[in-house]
C-alpha cells in the first residue's frame, strides 16, 4: 500500500486493522517490520496520501477498491488440521465490508489462499449485500521479503484475477490502472480469478521444489565428495533450468512455503488427487530432513555427542535482511540441539532475544540452556561448534582467527548457508563444513 500511495500520488491510501499497537507502530518512528528502504517509502507518502488508523468502517465507507490482506494461517484444529487454510479472518473481513458498505466497492483479495476462496468472499457479501454491487478480483503479491520494496518497484509481473462478466471485467480494468502507474502494461497479467489463485500456490510450490530438490542433491554430494554449489552452478547454466533458487541450504523458512505448499496438498486431496498431493508433500518431507539433517551432523561431528557443549547458531532469521523468523530453520536446528542437551548461544543482528526464546521455548519457558548474545563473538566464545543458519553479510566479515583462538578445540564450523570460504577457515585451524561440501 505504501509503494501503491508512493507511486499514484493522486490515489488516497487507508491501512486499517482491528489491532491498535500494530497501527500505532506503522504511525511512529520504528515501523513494526524491518524491510529495507521502506521506512523511507512510508516517510515520503505517510501523513499525505498515506494514512494509518484503526477506524476499519469509515475506511470501507469512503474506499472503491479494498484490499484484503489479513492473515491465513494453516488450520491447527477439526478438519484439515496442519494443511488448509483458516479463513476465519477472511470471512470476518467480507462481513465486515459487508456491514459497513454504502455504495459498490471492487474487493481484492491480496492474502494468500486456496483456490475458490473468492466464492466464500462473493457468497457472504452477497447474502449481506442490502442491494449495493461488490466485484471480487484476486491480486496476490509474489515480493519477498528483504527486497520487497525493489521487487514492488519493479515486479516481474502484477497478476490479477476476475470474474469473465462485464462487471468482472470492468473491476479488473479499475485495478490495472492503478498498477499501470508504474508497472509497464505486459508486465501485468490478467486471468480468470481461479487461475490467479492457483498461480500464486503454484509459484511458491515450484520455488520451494527448487529448493527441496537442490537440498536432496546436497545429501547426496557430502556421500559422494561432490560439490553442491558446482553442481548448482554447472546444471544453472542450462537456460532452460536458469542459476536463480538453486542455493543449497538448511532448509528453507519463511511465512509462505511450506503453508502454501500445505494448502496445495489439502486442495489435491479434497479434488479426489492423492497422487498429487503426495507429490507436492514430499518437497515439505525434504526440507524437514534437511533441517533435522544439519543439527543431526553437527551432533556425529562432535563426537557423537552435544551434550554440555556449547553451541553457537548464528542467524535467527529465516533469511537475510528481514527480523522474521516464521517457520525458520533455526527453531527447528535449536530444538534439535537443545533435545541433544547441548547449550545453545543464539545472534542475530535483528531479532530480539524475547522472539528467538519464544520461538525456540514456547512463551512461558525458562531460558536453561539458550542464551542469546550481543554479538557473534559472544555467541561462539567458549563454544566447540559454530553454526551459520541465516546468511547475513556480517558473517561474511567475522574475525574467525579471533573467534577460532576463544573456542574449544577441537573447534567446527558448519556453514549452513554456504556463505564462507571453508578452505581459509581450515587453514585457520577449524573442522569445516557446509551443506554439500
Ligand atoms: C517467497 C517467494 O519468493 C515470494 O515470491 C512470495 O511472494 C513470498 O514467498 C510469499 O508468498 O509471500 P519469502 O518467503 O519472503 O518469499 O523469501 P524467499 O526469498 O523466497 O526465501 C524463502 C526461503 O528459502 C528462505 O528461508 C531462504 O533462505 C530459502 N532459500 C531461498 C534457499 O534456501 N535457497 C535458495 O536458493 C533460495
Amino acid at each position: 500500500m505504501a509503494m501503491i500511495a508512493l507511486k499514484a500520488p493522486n490515489i488516497e491510501v487507508r491501512v486499517v486493522d482491528m489491532n491498535a499497537a500494530r497501527i500505532a507502530a506503522w504511525n511512529s518512528d520504528t515501523l513494526p517490520i524491518y524491510e529495507p528502504g521502506l521506512d523511507d517509502v512510508v516517510r515520503q507518502t505517510r501523513g499525505k496520501n498515506l494514512h494509518f488508523s484503526t477506524d476499519v468502517s469509515s475506511a470501507i465507507k469512503v474506499a472503491d477498491i479494498i484490499f484484503v490482506a489479513v492473515n491465513t494461517p494453516t488450520k491447527t484444529y477439526g478438519v484439515g488440521a496442519g494443511r488448509a487454510a483458516d479463513l476465519r479472518f477472511i470471512e470476518s473481513v467480507a462481513r465486515t465490508i459487508a456491514e459497513h458498505a454504502n455504495g459498490p466497492k471492487i474487493i481484492v483479495e491480496k492474502s494468500t489462499i486456496p483456490v475458490k476462496t473468492a466464492e466464500t468472499i462473493k457468497d457472504i457479501l452477497a447474502a449481506n449485500a442490502r442491494g449495493h454491487k461488490f466485484e471480487v478480483l484476486s491480486n496476490p503479491e509474489f515480493l519477498a521479503e528483504g527486497t520487497a520494496v525493489a521487487d514492488l518497484i519493479s515486479p516481474d509481473r502484477v497478476l490479477i484475477g476476475g470474474e469473465r462478466t462485464p462487471g468482472g471485467a470492468a473491476a479488473v480494468k479499475t485495478l490495472v490502472e492503478v498498477y499501470a502507474h508504474w508497472v509497464p502494461r505486459d508486465r501485468i497479467i490478467t486471468t480468470n480469478l481461479w487461475s490467479s489463485e492457483l498461480s500464486k500456490l503454484v509459484a511458491n510450490a515450484f520455488l520451494a521444489q527448487r529448493i527441496s530438490s537442490i537440498n536432496s542433491i546436497s545429501a547426496l554430494c557430502e556421500a559422494t565428495g561432490a560439490d553442491v554449489d558446482e553442481v548448482a552452478n554447472a546444471i544453472g547454466k542450462d537456460s532452460r533450468i536458469g542459476p536463480k533458487f538453486l542455493k543449497a541450504s538448511v532448509g528453507f523458512g519463511g511465512s509462505c512455503f511450506q503453508k502454501d505448499i500445505l494448502n496445495l496438498v489439502y486442495l489435491c486431496e479434497h479434488f479426489g488427487l492423492p497422487e498429487v498431493a503426495t507429490y507436492w508433500e514430499g518437497v515439505v518431507k525434504m526440507n524437514d530432513w534437511q533441517k533435522h539433517r544439519f543439527a543431526g551432523r553437527i551432533v556425529r561431528s562432535l563426537f557423537n555427542s552435544v551434550a554440555d557443549k556449547k553451541i553457537a547458531v548464528l542467524g535467527f532469521a529465516f533469511k537475510k535482511d528481514t527480523n522474521d523468523t516464521r517457520e525458520s530453520a533455526a527453531i527447528s536446528v535449536c530444538r534439535d540441539l537443545l533435545a541433544e542437551q547441548a547449550r545453545v548461544a543464539v545472534y542475530d543482528p535483528k531479532v530480539p532475544a524475547d522472539e528467538i526464546r519464544a520461538d525456540v521455548l514456547g512463551k512461558d519457558a525458562d531460558p536453561g540452556r539458550l542464551t542469546v548474545a550481543r554479538t557473534a563473538y559472544e555467541a561462539a566464545a567458549g563454544a566447540h561448534a559454530l553454526a551459520i543458519v541465516t546468511e547475513w553479510d556480517e558473517f561474511k566479515q567475522l574475525d574467525y582467527a579471533k573467534i577460532f583462538t576463544g573456542m574449544q578445540q577441537p573447534a567446527f564450523i558448519f556453514d549452513g548457508r554456504n556463505i564462507l570460504d571453508l578452505a581459509k577457515l581450515r587453514e585457520i585451524g577449524f573442522r569445516a563444513s557446509g551443506i554439500g561440501r
